[in-house]
């Protein structure tokens, strides 16, 4: 199993603080951003890690992971999105030969969680897992790709809606995934939605098709930091628990 961070994107809803650095490098209690997924990805056994990153400001990761010997990484590449925002499914597009056919468990470089995704790490054998939760409020889930179940059988899901003005459940996709080798075939599937970008969800929903899609609700804290409001969550959260 390798690793892939998306630390990509223009972190335009972070402007001014995003017109100095890459969004992944603002603090989150006393460590930047970017160590959070990486110690997600170390602490599920996952210590081959690709950073995909783009925009302005993709030279500065070099200087805060360096190597990454210091977080547990044991071979860290870099990787360069040409178009900034061309969607989290573009910038993974990019993790094909660093996978060498190989599975993937995929994280966006700006989510936070304190949960143990080992034994979904190790367990994985083919398909693809997407990590589920449970948000409250329509406008925070509205940001979200969001899960469509049968109303019979309310474990199965029938679809992911991204960014639905009226979400079907309260479980959204966290940006947390693994994959299997398929995943770049599906990709070259997508065309850009509406807003211009490759959706991931597109992807999630190709796996549905093929009936090798799976969910687990993700236990444990989760946010993103990609808005002023989540930034400030999830510096409050880490810095109630002393960090990582
Ligand atoms: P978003 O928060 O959807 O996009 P963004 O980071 O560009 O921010 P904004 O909407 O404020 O402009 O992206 C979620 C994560 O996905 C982010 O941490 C980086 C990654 N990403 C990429 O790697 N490449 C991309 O093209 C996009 C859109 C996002």
């Amino acid at each position: 199993m390798k690793g892939i961070i998306l630390a990509g994107g223009l972190g335009t809803r972070l402007y001014p603080l995003t017109y100095a650095t890459n969004k992944h490098l603002l603090p989150i209690f006393n460590k930047p951003m970017i160590f959070y997924p990486v110690k997600t990805l170390v602490s599920a056994g996952i210590t081959e890690i690709l950073i995909i990153t783009s925009g302005p400001h993709a030279g500065h990761f070099i200087g805060v992971l360096k190597n990454g010997k210091e977080l547990g990484v044991k071979h860290l590449e870099y990787a360069y999105q040409q178009k900034a925002d061309g969607g989290i499914a573009d910038a993974l597009s990019l993790a094909e030969d660093f996978a060498d056919g190989e599975p993937l468990t995929v994280i966006l470089g700006d989510n936070t969680t304190d949960a143990e995704i080992k034994s979904y790490v190790r367990q994985f054998k083919s398909g693809a897992t997407v990590f589920l939760k449970k948000i409250s409020g329509k406008s925070q889930l509205r940001r979200f790709g969001v899960a469509v179940f049968d109303a019979k059988n309310k474990k199965k899901l029938l679809k992911i809606e991204e960014k639905p003005h009226a979400p079907q459940s309260e479980y959204a996709a966290t940006g947390l995934y693994i994959y299997d080798r398929h995943v770049f075939d599906y990709i070259r599937k997508c065309s850009p939605s509406k807003r211009g970008e490759i959706e991931i969800t597109d992807v999630n929903n190709i796996y549905l098709s093929q009936g090798t899609l799976n969910w687990v609700e993700l236990k444990g804290f989760w946010s993103d930091a990609g808005t002023f409001e989540t930034l400030y969550r999830a510096n409050a959260y880490w810095a109630g628990k002393g960090g990582i």
